[in-house]
């Protein structure tokens, strides 16, 4: 069976624009934002509060947050690794945060410079400090279908660091195919091994083309929050071979055709992401956006 609705988390601001090379002005990123929101997208991850030289592409988050038009009835949550990066969040009025931690080990150490369980002690305090301030806490776990320096990563790794997330305070656990090798079975396979998939997302990347097929395999395990990128922007610095995100045209293209409600509109969303394209000098991956807009 499949949602009648789906909440579509779209990622471009964020996960799209930090791992272009250029650095996008904050001009061009308000714009971006605001177009996505008139297009009708009601999640709006918008920029990251880590290491300005981690991710010099979204150094501009203060200025960012500054220049952002809030709406009603569209959230702009934002990453925040760290109690440093909380600070500076609450400073600049966010609501909403999402930290993000590793399925492996190896990729906690590459992108967060801690262990396994030393991230945990790492967004313990941001937790418990965002939820008493009254914020909304999302959890992204990074590799839970493969990663680049262990290969596949088994299901019950995955389960058990999703709880540890869970248990810490997290409304929402994202699932992250960062380098987007993840096929339907094993989609499938780690789902199931959660039990209940009320708190669930997923989060593919589209490396060997998979996210699509992969998204209508969580659809029907009953997830219906998906995370996607306009035009298919995206990629992780610190994950080698990770390409851009499930874009957000194809997987709107995939629930029109489904019957799945989702509130946004494919034309204005497809000449948000054909402006883009102009804006980063080069053509957008995604299949639908190519197709419209040509
Ligand atoms: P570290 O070097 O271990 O930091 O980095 P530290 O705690 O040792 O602090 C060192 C210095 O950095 C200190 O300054 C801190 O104040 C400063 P000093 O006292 O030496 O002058 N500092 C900060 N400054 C500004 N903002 C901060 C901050 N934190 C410390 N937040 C750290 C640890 C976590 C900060 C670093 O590893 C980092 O920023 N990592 C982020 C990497 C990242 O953003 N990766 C991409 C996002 S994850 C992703 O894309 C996957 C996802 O899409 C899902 C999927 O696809 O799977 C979500
Ligand atoms: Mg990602």
């Amino acid at each position: 069976d499949l949602p009648e609705r789906v909440t579509i988390w779209e990622v471009g601001a964020r996960d799209g624009l930090q791992n272009e090379d250029t650095v996008v002005p904050v001009e061009t990123k308000l714009e971006f934002l605001d177009r996505l929101a008139d297009a009708g997208l009601s999640v709006l991850e918008a920029t990251s509060f880590v290491h300005p030289k981690w991710v010099p592409q979204l150094a501009d988050a203060e200025q960012l947050l500054a220049g952002l038009r809030q709406r009603d009835g569209v959230s702009y949550p934002v990453l925040v690794p760290n109690e440093r990066g909380l600070d500076r969040a609450l400073a600049a009025g966010v609501r909403h945060i999402a930290i993000f931690a590793s399925a492996t080990e190896t990729f906690a150490n590459r992108n967060l410079n801690r262990s396994l369980d030393e991230q945990f002690a790492m967004f313990d305090p941001v937790v418990t400090r965002a939820r008493a301030e009254g914020l909304d806490v999302r959890g992204y776990l990074s590799m839970c279908f493969g990663d680049p320096w262990e290969g596949p990563v088994a299901a019950e790794q995955v389960v058990k660091v999703g709880h540890r997330l869970l248990d810490m305070g997290c409304s929402q656990l994202s699932l992250g195919d960062t380098i987007g090798v993840a096929t339907p079975g094993q989609v499938e396979t780690v789902l199931d091994g959660f039990g209940s998939i009320d708190a669930l997302a997923v989060h593919f990347h589209d490396t060997y083309g998979q996210a699509l097929a992969n998204t209508l395999a969580a659809l029907r395990c009953g997830v219906s929050t998906v995370d996607s990128s306009a035009g298919g922007l995206g990629g992780c610095p610190y994950a080698e071979s990770a390409t851009g995100n499930l874009a957000t045209e194809d997987l709107v293209w995939m629930l029109d055709g489904l019957g799945v409600r989702h509130g946004v509109n494919l034309d204005a969303l497809a000449d948000t992401s054909a402006w883009m394209a102009e804006q980063l000098g080069r053509p957008s991956p995604s299949r639908v956006v190519r197709a419209l807009r040509g």
